[in-house]
């Protein structure tokens, strides 16, 4: 991990370390990936600010979140499938996280359950929900959460239906995996990946024990598009808002209008994101449509950011357009995939020193200093 200098490393390191399968449902994004490179290009362009003789002796990347005081302004997004990353994968993050101060959210689509991360953890956790076409599933997902004293909600807002991404189907990619003469030789090239994955406590995903069609190994786009409800609407984010009592977060906005319905359903935050560049390809990167968004909704919720960051440089561009926080989903899986519960720990390190160094030679001391005016034009 000596060598490991950012998070490109960690993503070399997962990529070597992971069965091709996982390494690319981490890493890819929708159809033609137009929108998974538009976020990176769009964060990228944005020209950091160098201010200097600016006594930055005295700073701090603290910041408080959903009325609670965090040691950085990110926190780890809901990915699906992070146990398969590595064994264990979502227990091992949310103790990095956990140890750093800052929120962890656990996928619908884990591999750990609820009940395993929160046995695991001393801290509060994030839940992010999927809405199945049995509601009384979805009833029974919040309950549990909330018997686990998870504090918030993140409901999902843009995956209705799953957007195809073309290596999924590609390389046959099935929970729990299975082993195919065409993957034979990747997994077996792959001995520490199996042995963590072995010795992890599921194969499966355990969240949906019990729920029928989740027995069999099973490729996740196909179980998406007979389970997820595509019914989903506004109404249902009312009746959830009622139903949850914790915090609420909606998370996927990446239109104003939305954005405003969205805040008008009394939400406490909302993250713009078009899901990493996984759901609707063609669509405008996130980081294009921050600025409008934080500024439409801003006073009314707390405007978070995800779908790109990758680098505390990242966390500051974000912050300047009108975020109040971030989430990292793919920066944290890489480590994980590296490295395990230290490999999370070095993605959250990194990205935090990037910031802390950045926010100095743009002459900032506290993130509420960050705004427009750290970028250039
Ligand atoms: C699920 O959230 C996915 O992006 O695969």
């Amino acid at each position: 991990m000596k060598t490991i200098t950012c998070i490109d490393d960690l993503r070399d390191l997962h990529r070597r370390r992971t069965p091709r399968a996982f390494f690319d449902y981490c890493d890819r994004g929708s159809y033609a990936e137009e929108t998974l490179n538009a976020n990176r290009r769009d964060l990228k362009a944005l020209t950091l600010r160098q201010r200097v003789m600016v006594d930055v002796g005295n700073r701090s990347t603290e910041t408080t979140i959903l009325g609670v005081r965090r040691a950085l302004p990110f926190g780890l997004a809901p990915v699906g499938l992070t146990g398969m990353q590595y064994g264990d994968g979502e227990i091992l993050a949310a103790k990095a996280a956990e140890a750093a101060n800052i929120p962890f959210t656990l996928s619908t689509m884990s591999i750990c359950s609820i009940e395993d991360v929160a046995a695991a953890t001393t801290v509060p956790f994030w839940f992010q929900l999927y809405v199945m076409r049995d509601r009384s599933f979805a009833e029974s997902l919040m309950a549990r959460a909330h018997a686990a004293k998870c504090s918030a909600l993140v409901l999902t807002l843009d995956l209705q239906v799953q957007g195809q991404r073309h290596n999924d189907i590609k390389n046959g990619m099935t929970v729990p995996p299975r082993v195919t003469f065409k993957n034979v030789f990747d997994v077996a090239t792959k001995p520490a990946w199996a042995l963590s994955v072995l010795r992890g406590k599921r194969k499966t995903f355990g969240n949906l024990e019990g729920v029928k069609g989740m027995s069999a190994a099973t490729s996740l786009a196909a179980w998406i598009s007979t389970q997820f409800d595509p019914t989903l609407n506004w109404d249902d984010v009312a009746w959830i808002r009622r139903i949850w009592p914790g915090k609420l977060i909606l998370k996927g906005v990446l239109d104003v209008e939305d954005a405003r319905k969205a805040a008008d359903t009394g939400a406490d935050a909302i993250v713009v994101s078009n899901h990493g560049g996984r759901q609707l390809d063609g669509a405008p990167s996130a980081i294009s449509m921050l600025p409008p968004i934080a500024q439409a909704v801003g006073e009314q919720v707390e405007v978070m950011f995800d779908s790109g960051i990758r680098s505390g440089q990242d966390v500051v561009r974000a912050i300047a357009l009108g975020a109040k926080f971030c989430l990292i989903g793919r920066a944290f899986n890489y480590g994980l995939g590296a490295g395990g519960q230290a490999g999370v720990e070095k993605a959250i390190s990194i990205i935090a020193r990037e910031l802390d160094v950045t926010m100095a030679l743009t002459g900032r001391r506290t993130i509420t200093e960050i705004d427009r005016t750290a970028l250039m034009g």
